[in-house]
C-alpha cells in the first residue's frame, strides 16, 4: 500500500485548488479526492464473532467474522479492529483493516492481513469463537461508473486486500476483471483465487523469479489498457506500479483510482494521525481515513476530470 504523505516532496493531492505535497507517490502522478457519496454514513460499532482465524500463506492470515453491518460495505471501505480482546489492556487502538470480502448474505466479512508488528501478531492469536471489536465500514469506496465493461485490478502484497471485494463486486455485475497481482514470492502473491473465482483474467508475478519487474509487467498492462478491454483502472500497494498504471491510464482515457494507507488511530476523523499535510491553523487538509483512502489518480499535468468536492 501506499503511505499517505508526510510534508515535501513527491505528488500533490488537490485541496480546494491548492496542491498538497505528498512524500511517497511519484511526483508524476496527482490525486484528487472524490465527492462523498454517503457510504460511510453507514459506519457501525460490532460486537462481532470470530469464525475462523487461519494461516493461509507465511505470515498471512484470514479472519472471518460475523459482522451483518460491516458486510453491507462497499469495495475500498474499510474496518479498524481492536486487535487484542477487550480483556486486555494492551494494544487499544485499532488497527485499520480493508475488507478482503464481503458476504451480505450470510452477514460476516474477511480480512486478510500480514503479520508486521504487536498488533497484527495480537490479531493472529485470536481463537474462533472470540469476540472482535470493529468499527465499519469507514471511508470512501471504489466508484464503478455504470457503464463499465472491464476494470483493470493492480496491486501488491497486502494492497491486494484492498481490491478484492471490488472483484467480487464485478462478478456480481457482469463486469470483467483483469488483475495484475504481485508478491515478493509465488505463494504470498493475494487474490488468485478471489480472480478465479470471478472469472477474471490474472497475471501473477513475485520478486523471487523476477516477473515483477515494470519491464515484465508493462505489456500485459499495455495490452488490457490500450486493447480497449476496461474503462476503469484501481490500484493499491506499489507506488511504481501506480505510477505505470495512472501513466499508461491516462494516455488512454480510462480513469485510475488509488487506496492509500496512513498511520490510523481512530480511523473515523477524529484523531487527524492520517492528515495528509497542513494548509495553516484554520485550513483542515484531506484525511485519509475520512476523505479516502480512495483517491482519484491523474498524470501530472493533466487536468483532473471532475472538480474537487468534499
Ligand atoms: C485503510 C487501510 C487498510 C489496510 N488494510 C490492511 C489489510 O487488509 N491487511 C493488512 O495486513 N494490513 C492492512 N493495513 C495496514 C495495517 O493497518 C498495519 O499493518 C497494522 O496496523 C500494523 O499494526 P501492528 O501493530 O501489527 O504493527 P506496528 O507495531 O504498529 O508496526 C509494525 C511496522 O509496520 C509499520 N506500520 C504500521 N502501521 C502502518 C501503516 N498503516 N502504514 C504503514 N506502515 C505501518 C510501522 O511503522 C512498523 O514499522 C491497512 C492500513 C490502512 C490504513
Ligand atoms: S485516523 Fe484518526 S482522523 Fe484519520
Amino acid at each position: 500500500m501506499t503511505h499517505a504523505p508526510q510534508n515535501g516532496g513527491g505528488t500533490s493531492l488537490e485541496f480546494m485548488g491548492t496542491h498538497v505535497p505528498q512524500l511517497r507517490l511519484p511526483s508524476s502522478v496527482r490525486l484528487e479526492v472524490l465527492a462523498r457519496n454517503g457510504a460511510d454514513d453507514a459506519v457501525s460499532f460490532a460486537e462481532a464473532e470470530i469464525i475462523a482465524n487461519d494461516e493461509i500463506a507465511p505470515e498471512h492470515f484470514l479472519m472471518r467474522v460475523s459482522a451483518p453491518e460491516l458486510a453491507r460495505g462497499m469495495p475500498g471501505q474499510f474496518a479498524v479492529i481492536r486487535p487484542a480482546s477487550a480483556r486486555e489492556f494492551q494494544l487499544t487502538l485499532p488497527r485499520p483493516m480493508a475488507v478482503y470480502r464481503y458476504d451480505r448474505q450470510s452477514g460476516t466479512a474477511e480480512f486478510v492481513y500480514r503479520v508486521v508488528g504487536q498488533g497484527t501478531a495480537a490479531m493472529a492469536r485470536r481463537a474462533r469463537g472470540e469476540i472482535a471489536e470493529i468499527v465499519g465500514p469507514v471511508g470512501q469506496p471504489f466508484p464503478i461508473a455504470d457503464s463499465t465493461r472491464g476494470i483493470l485490478i493492480v496491486g501488491r502484497g497486502i494492497g491486494v486486500c484492498s481490491l478484492t471485494a471490488l472483484i467480487d463486486e464485478a462478478k456480481g455485475r457482469g463486469i470483467q476483471a483483469y488483475a495484475l497481482l504481485s508478491g515478493r514470492t509465488q505463494d504470498v502473491v493475494l487474490g488468485q483465487e478471489v480472480t478465479r473465482q470471478a472469472g477474471g483474467h490474472a497475471l501473477c508475478v513475485n520478486d523471487s523469479d523476477g516477473s515483477s519487474a515494470v519491464k515484465h509487467v508493462e505489456p500485459w498492462l499495455r495490452a488490457v489498457i490500450e486493447g480497449g478491454h476496461v474503462q476503469q483502472a484501481y490500484a493499491c500497494g506499489s507506488n511504481r506500479l501506480i505510477e505505470l498504471t495512472t501513466r499508461l491510464a491516462a494516455s488512454a482515457g480510462v480513469g485510475t483510482y488509488v487506496s492509500l494507507e496512513a498511520h490510523m488511530a481512530c480511523g473515523i476523523g477524529y484523531c487527524h494521525s492520517c492528515a495528509t499535510g497542513a494548509f495553516g491553523e484554520s485550513t483542515e487538509s484531506p484525511l485519509v481515513c475520512r476523505d479516502g483512502p480512495v483517491f482519484q489518480c491523474h498524470a501530472a499535468g493533466n487536468e483532473p476530470i471532475s472538480p474537487w468536492t468534499r
